[in-house]
């Protein structure tokens, strides 16, 4: 379990990260995502340094920054896909999407993020399309294995 410095009128003052964890949760949960106003709010309640609130926020995949689009993209980056490619992978699907990791794509259509790793290591570079693992990817063309990607989850949605 990781600690906190909480600052109090008696100075830094330790204090468990499980607390503003769950407040994280709890916040996204009841809006969608974690916005710059209610990291304010929630850095100021739990007299917390933002830097420290926004260290949480952006160290766990899935706690979001922005607005989550209708589907969601997670690219994992950790050694086995990094090592296959999968940092050119996000620079290609940056480059086809216009938008960066993090983002979402105009229309909420897509949010492209980062995650680590998927239990797919035999299959780099792999992610997640929703919940549908891709693998194997193509990271020169993401817009092919993409397209086609979302043409299965449309089938499997119907
Ligand atoms: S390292 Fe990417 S799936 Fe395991």
């Amino acid at each position: 379990m990781s600690l906190l410095f909480k600052n109090t009128k008696s100075g830094w003052k330790k204090e468990s990260s499980e607390l503003l964890l769950s407040r994280l949760v709890e916040i996204q949960a009841q809006d969608g995502f974690c916005s710059e106003v209610r990291l304010r709010n929630l850095a100021e309640e739990m007299q917390l340094p933002l830097t420290q609130v926004y260290e949480v926020v952006t160290f766990y995949s899935f706690l979001r920054t922005h607005p989550a689009g209708h589907h969601t993209l997670m690219i994992c980056n950790s050694p086995s896909c990094f090592v296959n490619g999968s940092e050119k992978l996000l620079q290609n699907l940056e480059n086809y999407l216009h938008i960066k990791r993090g983002e979402t794509s105009s229309g909420e259509t897509i949010s492209l993020r980062c995650t680590s790793c998927i239990g797919c290591c035999n299959e780099a570079p792999a992610a997640l399309l929703d919940d549908l693992p891709l693998t194997k990817l193509d990271t020169q063309h993401p817009d092919q294995w993409l397209k086609e990607s979302y043409a299965n989850i449309k089938e499997h949605e119907i």
